[in-house]
């Protein structure tokens, strides 16, 4: 497979040889993803929290949930996005998955909460529109609180949606029954995007969860199939979810400087569960498979195991999980399934730190 640009080569053209390489190689990488593709997230802000309403049994019993409003607190005002929390009461400590959803609902039909919480972990949830609305509109919610750069390089709605999550883990982090080597981000489509953008950046995270993510996520942008989505159409429907920079790139002019493997490598050397269903064409899962295999050398440099798979598109039932990445692909539409969580929470547990 020839895939440009490379991802093992520095922009100046050296080769990326050694661990230590592939620490410069990562920032190199954020860095062009920021400018050209998702935008700079704006500086880290401080994050508040209060939890104000508790159910102690909830999910049958075994898990409590909280409701806790966590206030970002930016140069241009504070904002408040409420979180579900929650947690078994078991007094153990529990891995943390964060799931950025499009409701608001605990109990909604992306996520199987009880189940989640009878695999022993805790889980947060967020909305997105709950941070800043899902349109150009840049000074509605957490968006109106920044100043936003208008050079090209100023934060789409992905990037700020992700940077959310992150100040959300700021607080989550500090909560004595979640087990903080052990967290996972989770999101589909358009907020798989964002939760892969927020794992590629964050270290704190072990596992991002990427589901049907497609253009802009873990579909490869130069081997795109028929009836997939493309940089073209995205940009024209959802612009504001890049930068302006990355307007400029179609399928044929990213091909010399960037494209969807980078971000996922930039998770390296921790954890990426891909998922796709065998008739979301738009999100195009064999391209998916073809990034996993394409992101697979920065584990390898790491002298990790990347990806157990190759090129080829999967059958329905793949799971491949003998790598950092894993794939997986199912019967069906988009969507987030309980049969997508199942592999994630596989995956997760293969891997506890
Ligand atoms: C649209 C968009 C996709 C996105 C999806 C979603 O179909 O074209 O890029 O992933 O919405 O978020 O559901």
């Amino acid at each position: 497979m020839n895939i440009v640009p490379a991802l093992m080569q520095f922009a100046d053209g050296s080769p990326v040889s050694t661990a230590a390489d592939w620490t410069k190689r990562r920032e190199e990488l954020l860095d062009l993803l920021c400018r050209e593709e998702y935008g700079y997230a704006p500086e880290k802000c401080a994050v508040t929290a209060e939890v104000t309403e508790i159910n102690p049994k909830c999910a049958g019993g075994s898990a409590k949930l909280e409701s806790v409003q966590l206030t970002f607190h930016a140069p241009k005002g504070d904002h408040t996005v409420p979180m579900h929390l929650f947690m078994p009461t078991d007094g153990k400590t529990h891995p943390l998955i964060l799931l950025i959803n499009f409701r608001p609902d605990p109990y909604d039909m992306y996520c199987p909460t009880e189940e989640i919480l009878d695999n022993g972990f805790c889980f947060a949830e967020l909305c997105y529109k709950d941070i800043t609305s899902d349109d150009a509109d840049f000074e509605n919610g957490l968006a109106g609180c920044f100043d936003r750069p208008t050079d090209g390089t100023g934060w789409g709605k992905i990037s700020l949606w992700a940077y959310a999550m992150q100040g959300a883990l700021d607080y989550l982090l500090t909560r004595p029954e979640i087990d903080k080597n052990n967290v996972a981000v989770a999101g589909h489509s358009r907020l798989g995007k964002t939760a892969m953008w927020c794992a590629a950046q964050d270290e704190r995270i072990r596992f991002a969860l990427i589901n049907g993510s497609g253009c802009g996520g873990t579909a490869l942008e130069q081997t795109k199939h028929a009836d997939a989505e493309t940089y073209e159409h995205i940009h024209k429907y959802f612009g504001y979810w890049f930068c302006e920079n990355h307007h400029k790139y179609t399928t044929q002019t990213i091909s010399s400087v960037l494209d969807q493997h980078m971000a996922l490598a930039c998770i390296a050397p921790r954890f990426a569960a891909v998922g796709c269903a065998k008739d979301d064409l738009w999100a195009d899962p064999w391209s998916e498979k073809i990034c996993c295999t394409a992101a697979a050398p920065a584990w390898e440099v790491l002298g990790e195991k990347g990806f157990d798979g190759d090129d080829t598109q999967a059958e329905i039932g793949t799971f491949l999980h003998g790598g950092h990445i894993a794939y997986h692909l199912r019967a069906g539409i988009h969507f987030f399934s309980r049969k997508d969580w199942l592999p994630y929470m596989e995956h997760i547990k293969n891997n506890l730190k």
